[in-house]
């Protein structure tokens, strides 16, 4: 089976997942296209009813409203509460907020792709330059569910693919200065006519080659200490709820525990 196809099989198994009156994060990336189409098409076809979708970046948000998924903004979802089924408010008062960060995410499930997956279902992500959307909306999700195809899963971190890390554009040289100091190998990310990259958030991008990432928790906390470092490609799997993995064989999920 092709690359694409797999990509399509995992995508299309996790939107599975979806129930009506959900609030979906709708991820970034070839593979988390394939679930925004097919939640579209389920919404057109009435297979899916009461849904708002969340989009993880600007060129999610101009598909999704091509394809006439009904989007709210993250600041619109926390202000206008929209309601369940049920006619109950979809978020708790302060007085009802629970210590479950479950009960307390607003959005239901959010459907992304990964660049990279080891073995404990830690992530790297932003191949795509979305990272920082991305991890503000998997923070505010109840269920993350990552889909990808076989070539993204390897034991360690960093062993097939760089971390990505967006910069402000004030502290672009010294933090290259900082990335290199911690072992890695750095390259700006530019865009397909070789300008600088600039993300949705008017940041840059730095990838950054570690090599096989054996803590990729106390990588992602060096990185989160840092000023001018805005956000960092690598998810721990408190984040993640599952991955949606195919293969030839099909669709395998594997939970966080
Ligand atoms: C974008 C991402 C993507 O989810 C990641 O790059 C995977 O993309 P694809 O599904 O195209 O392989 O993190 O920032």
């Amino acid at each position: 089976m092709d690359y694409s196809k797999l990509k399509q099989i995992a995508a299309e198994r996790a939107v599975e997942e979806i129930k009506d009156g959900m609030i979906v994060g709708l991820g970034t990336g070839s593979t988390a296209k394939f679930a925004t189409i097919k939640i579209a098409k389920k919404i057109k076809e009435g297979h899916l009813k009461n849904i708002y979708g969340i989009p993880t970046s600007k060129k999610t948000e101009e598909l999704a409203a091509e394809l006439g998924i009904p989007l709210l903004s993250l600041n619109q979802l926390f202000n206008q509460q929209p309601r369940t089924k049920n006619n109950e408010p979809r978020t708790k008062n302060q007085e009802q907020r629970t210590k479950n960060n479950e009960q307390f995410n607003i959005i239901d499930i959010t459907i992304d792709g990964a660049d990279e997956v080891d073995s404990e279902l830690n992530l790297i992500k932003g191949g795509g330059g979305a990272l920082l959307r991305e991890k503000v909306i998997a923070q505010n999700t109840k269920r993350l569910l990552i889909v990808v195809d076989k070539t993204k899963i390897s034991e360690k971190l960093g062993t097939n693919f760089f971390v990505p890390i967006e910069v402000l554009q004030f502290a672009l040289e010294s933090e290259i200065n900082f990335l290199e100091s911690l072992g890695a190998k750095t390259k700006i990310r530019k865009t397909e006519t070789d300008e600088l990259f600039i993300t949705d958030e008017g940041n840059f991008i730095i990838d950054a080659y570690f090599g096989k990432i054996d803590n990729p928790a106390e990588l992602s906390s060096l990185l989160n200490e840092r000023a001018g470092v805005v956000e960092h490609g690598i998810f721990l799997n408190k984040l993640v709820d599952s991955v949606y993995y195919s293969s030839d064989n099909g669709v395998e999920i594997f939970r966080v525990s």
